[in-house]
């Protein structure tokens, strides 16, 4: 268990400098932020620490830049979306590295929030340096991490900076992620079934070793089902199979059992463009000059059969190319599926990532227990890795 803000309460907060790491690597359309959803999941620590009077320094990253300052990754677009959600001007600081910046942090109003520069713009955030995280340190009093995001990367601003400020402790959002998540690995009320998906069985093996002996079922979709269909002798036509992990999903139906449930048929096309003529067809009879490119409806009633009589359910991984309508359908029916189960008392959870972005598509973050805000690092946590941004704040 992790320190948490709530431990702060009743601390002489007033006046006192905050540097939280956030995740806003955010989409950005037009110059603009095209999904405030990351924004938005802060908003509860960012307005805690406000309303104690706390100084905010913000630190994220955005994007994957190569060259230092490259100005289309520039967090300065998300200013004005984070002024509209807190209803508060919000400052923006272009060298959070300097000696000036520092002092500026001292010069802010009580509750004045200020967001620092892309912090991969500045050498050594990628490399967890010390010097660097000791630059972001001089920026506060204490540290808290929002960013659950980026919680698997071991950089200066979720790493080192947590072993130098202190004291380092979980905000709201990571919190609730970390409880949520965690549940599922430590106590899950059973029936507890997966649904995996996705267009690679080499991206999810450790999620599917580490999760195969926790619950009863595994439910899987995508591309990725068709390398299973391989190692079962099955013609997979066309379809995306990593002919290298065949043998790999050999061993793992040998393991699994009963446990790995695999789809009855599917929507075979020629190309996953859309208006193209689809079929359904049965595993069996996937013709040899077509591709899989979504689970069919027969699988889609199973899958949603075994969803309902579950008590929870973990959700990672489209079922089918869900950014090209019609193959979106069993992805859909998944979403639909899960919204039913939370709505009858089940706990449902999405492991962020693509699967996030169709649950929000279809208007049903709402209707879900937990939607996760980590791409990556959702899926390194359910492969039961340890997250270094996690393990460098505080224990309980
Ligand atoms: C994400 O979008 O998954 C996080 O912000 C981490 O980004 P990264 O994969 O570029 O480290």
């Amino acid at each position: 268990m992790k320190r948490t803000l709530t431990s702060l309460e009743g601390q002489p907060l007033e006046g006192q400098r905050a540097v939280v790491r956030v995740d806003f690597n955010v989409p950005l359309k037009n110059g603009a932020v095209a999904d405030a959803t990351r924004i938005e999941a802060t908003l509860p620590t960012l307005r805690w620490l406000r309303s104690r009077g706390t100084r905010i320094i913000l630190l994220s990253h955005l994007g994957r830049p190569t060259a230092a300052r490259d100005a289309k990754y520039s967090l300065r677009p998300v200013v004005k979306e984070l002024e509209h959600l807190l209803g508060a001007p919000v400052a923006f600081m272009e060298d959070p590295t300097t000696e000036a910046a520092a002092r500026q942090s001292r010069q802010f109003k009580r509750g004045e929030v200020c967001l620092a520069e892309n912090t991969r713009f500045f050498p050594g955030e990628e490399k967890n340096d010390p010097e660097l995280a000791k630059a972001f340190a001089r920026l506060g009093d204490f540290y808290v991490n929002d960013a659950f995001g980026a919680a698997h990367r071991a950089h200066a601003s979720t790493e080192a900076i947590a072993h130098l400020l202190k004291p380092a402790v979980a905000g709201f959002l990571m919190a609730k992620e970390l409880e949520y998540l965690g549940a599922l690995m430590a106590n899950p009320q059973r029936p507890f079934v997966a649904v995996l998906g996705g267009a690679k069985i080499s991206g999810k093996i450790d999620v599917i070793e580490n999760l195969l002996p926790r619950v009863d079922e595994i439910l899987i979709g995508g591309a990725m089902a068709c390398t299973f269909f391989a190692a079962m002798g099955l013609e997979v036509g066309k379809s995306l199979v990593e002919a290298d992990r065949v043998a790999l999903a050999r061993q793992l139906l040998d393991r699994g059992g009963q446990k790995i449930v695999l789809p009855l048929g599917a929507v075979v096309a020629g190309e996953a463009e859309p208006g193209v003529e689809t079929r359904s067809v049965g595993r069996d009879a996937i013709p040899a000059d077509l591709a899989v490119f979504d689970i069919d409806r027969s699988t889609q009633e199973e899958f949603g059969a075994r969803i309902k009589q579950a008590r929870t359910i973990v959700w990672n991984g489209p079922m089918g190319v869900a950014e090209v309508p019609p193959f979106d359908a069993g992805t859909l029916a998944i979403a639909h599926a899960m919204a039913d189960a939370t709505a009858r008392g089940a706990t449902t959870v999405i492991g962020g990532g693509d699967s996030a972005a169709a649950v929000t598509a279809a208007g049903l973050q709402d209707k879900m227990t937990h939607v996760s805000t980590g791409g990556g690092a959702s899926l390194e946590f359910l492969e039961g890795k340890t997250l270094p941004g996690v393990a460098a704040l505080d224990d309980a």
